[in-house]
């Protein structure tokens, strides 16, 4: 158990690569703060995760023998970061990992995009991580030891039509994660992220749903950079990234990214 007794924040934890984040620290012995949004964002064109799912990851990794709390909170408001930080402090006096996995998306061409399309894809990725970074980190300073994983994707290192919002809100999180690191390491905290291919979780579902596509094809055409054609990203590789980033074997890495991609961007060279 290399995390025993240590306190976790994962955004966007109810469901798909947040959850499986949450379960493979718990796994480690890890205790963890599951927050999630919990309702619908207007400009996104499929549903977000409920309370119900949010209670429901929660209760799934408390039965893993580890303090497992559940915390509302929307990563675009500052003031909602600000309150589940102090919740997570009052409730367990630290804060040894953060991961800013909260995410969404759409497709649609720069063109057609309306502003609040733009703004919640923004505001969700790379202000809620920035967010999340600005309240938790003067914790971490303050005990000198923590580690900050990101979730960015293969969106962060090329662009895709019809995801210009998302892309360069990936981008940004993997700019903001190096500036991150530099200022911290002598605080002896850990940055980086982890860069999905495509994973099968409700999001890509959702999207596929959206444009009325055979889910089955959908995913086909979604991961047709892949170069292991025989396997799956499953939310478990994207978690198993995420935990070595937080374990001490990975204590001289920061300011980096692990591509958990299936090869896609190596050939995209
Ligand atoms: N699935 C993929 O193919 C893929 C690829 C690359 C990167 N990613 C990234 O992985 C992360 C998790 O995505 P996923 O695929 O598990 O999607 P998902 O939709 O299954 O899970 C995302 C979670 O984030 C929550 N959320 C959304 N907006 C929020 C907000 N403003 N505040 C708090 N919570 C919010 C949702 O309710 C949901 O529970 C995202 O950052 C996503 O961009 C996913």
């Amino acid at each position: 158990m290399k995390l025993k007794d240590q306190v976790a924040i994962v955004t966007g934890a109810a469901r798909g690569n947040g959850f499986a984040i949450c379960r493979a620290l718990a796994s480690e012995g890890c205790n963890v703060v599951l927050t999630d949004i919990c309702e619908d964002i207007a400009t996104v064109p499929y549903k977000l995760a409920t309370k119900a799912e949010l209670d429901g990851a929660t209760k799934e990794v408390a039965a893993m023998g580890v303090k497992a709390v559940a915390i509302t909170c929307d990563v675009r408001s500052d003031a909602a970061v600000k309150a589940m930080t102090a919740e997570v402090m009052k409730a367990f006096g630290k804060i040894d990992i953060a991961v800013a996995n909260a995410g969404i998306t759409s497709l649609i061409p720069v063109v057609d995009m309306d502003e609040a399309t733009w703004d919640d894809t923004l505001d969700t990725h790379l202000k809620g991580t920035f967010l999340i970074c600005h309240h938790v980190v003067p914790h971490m300073i303050t005990a000198h030891s923590g580690k900050v994983v990101a979730i960015s994707s293969v969106g962060g290192q090329r662009g895709f039509g019809m995801g210009s919002h998302y892309c360069a809100a990936k981008h940004g999180i993997l700019g903001f994660v190096k500036s991150l690191a530099m200022e911290v390491a002598e605080h002896n905290v850990n940055v980086n992220a982890v860069c999905p291919g495509t994973v099968w979780t409700p999001m890509m579902q959702g999207l596929a749903a959206h444009f009325g596509m055979d889910q089955e094809e959908a995913k086909q055409q979604f991961c047709e950079g892949h170069l292991f054609k025989d396997r799956e990203i499953t939310p478990k590789d994207i978690a198993n990234a995420v935990l070595w980033l937080c374990l001490p074997e990975s204590r001289c890495v920061t300011g980096n990214f692990i591509p958990v991609d299936s090869g896609w961007t190596a050939a995209a060279g």
